[in-house]
């Protein structure tokens, strides 16, 4: 079972508008990375593995705390992204890029101390097949660390645009959150056994309140999140005339000013850490 309906999502539509708008999504998602790296506790020499890596914002830190002694390899199934991350990470020596697919990918040479990812891991098809093979990347007792969206009901960045798009332009069919995508790592009770089943041990799961901010204006990030996210997705399926289009922007910017506040923007989010070893 492969990931080609990820592939091309996260090398079209989604990769691109991910790349256009970088420094934003990495200001306001910066918090989760901040607190993945900090559960890693990487140290000078790590082998790391960044699964998910996009644009490589998380290979850029993670560099930092293993220094010249250390290496990152990112993987991401998408090429675009990947292209963009090796500009960003043109500075750096000690990093590889794979083109490919975390759940597929034959790890025959690499041998890490720690797996990290930002909001990587939640779009396998077989999340259990994915990790076993994650698995043969790592040695024995290497850590893994990684950030998903908690419940969907505790993170406005995704269920407040979902509601106005809903009120402007109509409802969209329902999607099973369990399926890949944002959310499927929202249930630890359904979860963990998948990470259990692939081997993994001494599996523990933070549900962790976080603020994120947004770096611009309240009209900026509503037009942010007409190409990211759930308003985007009403956009694409309902192509709306020009007017309603303008109607969304209209009423995701009144929402967004009603979360300014003296640090700007303030977006409530609730986080999954996820933390489990690789068995002796
Ligand atoms: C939400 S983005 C997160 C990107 C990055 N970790 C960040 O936080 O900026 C999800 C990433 O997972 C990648 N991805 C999805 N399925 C994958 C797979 N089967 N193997 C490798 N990467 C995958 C996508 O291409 C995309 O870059």
């Amino acid at each position: 079972m492969n990931n080609a309906v990820q592939e091309e999502f996260w090398s079209t539509s989604a990769g691109r508008s991910w790349i256009a708008l970088q420094s934003e999504m990495d200001f306001i998602l910066r918090p989760v990375l901040d607190l993945v790296l900090q559960k890693a506790c990487l140290s000078d020499g790590d082998r790391v593995l960044d699964v998910g890596c996009g644009t490589g914002a998380s290979i850029l830190e993670a560099l930092k705390k293993v220094g010249n002694n250390g290496h990152v390899t990112g993987i991401d199934i998408s090429q675009i992204m990947l292209d963009y991350a090796k500009t960003r990470l043109k500075k750096s020596s000690n990093f590889l890029l794979l083109k490919e697919d975390a759940q597929l990918y034959d790890f025959k040479y690499e041998r890490v101390d720690a797996l990290i990812s930002r909001f990587g891991v939640m779009f396998f098809q077989n999340t259990t097949a994915a990790f076993s093979n994650l698995s043969r990347a790592l040695v024995p007792e290497a850590l893994l660390t990684f950030a998903a969206w908690g419940p969907a009901s505790q993170n406005p960045f995704f269920i407040q645009p979902a509601s106005i798009a809903n009120h402007v332009l109509g409802s969209m069919p329902k999607v099973d959150r369990n399926l890949p995508g944002p959310f499927a790592f929202e249930s630890p009770e359904r979860t963990i056994p998948l990470l259990e089943a692939a081997g993994l041990q001494d599996i523990t799961v933070e549900s962790i309140p976080l603020l994120l901010y947004a770096p611009e204006s309240a009209m900026k990030t509503a037009e942010l999140m007409c190409n990211i996210g759930p308003a985007s997705s009403a956009l694409i399926y309902f192509k709306p005339i020009y007017s309603d289009r303008v109607r969304l922007i209209s009423a995701l910017a009144e929402w967004l000013q009603s979360c300014e506040t003296s640090k700007g923007i303030e977006l409530s989010a609730q986080i999954n850490l996820y933390q489990a070893k690789k068995a002796y």
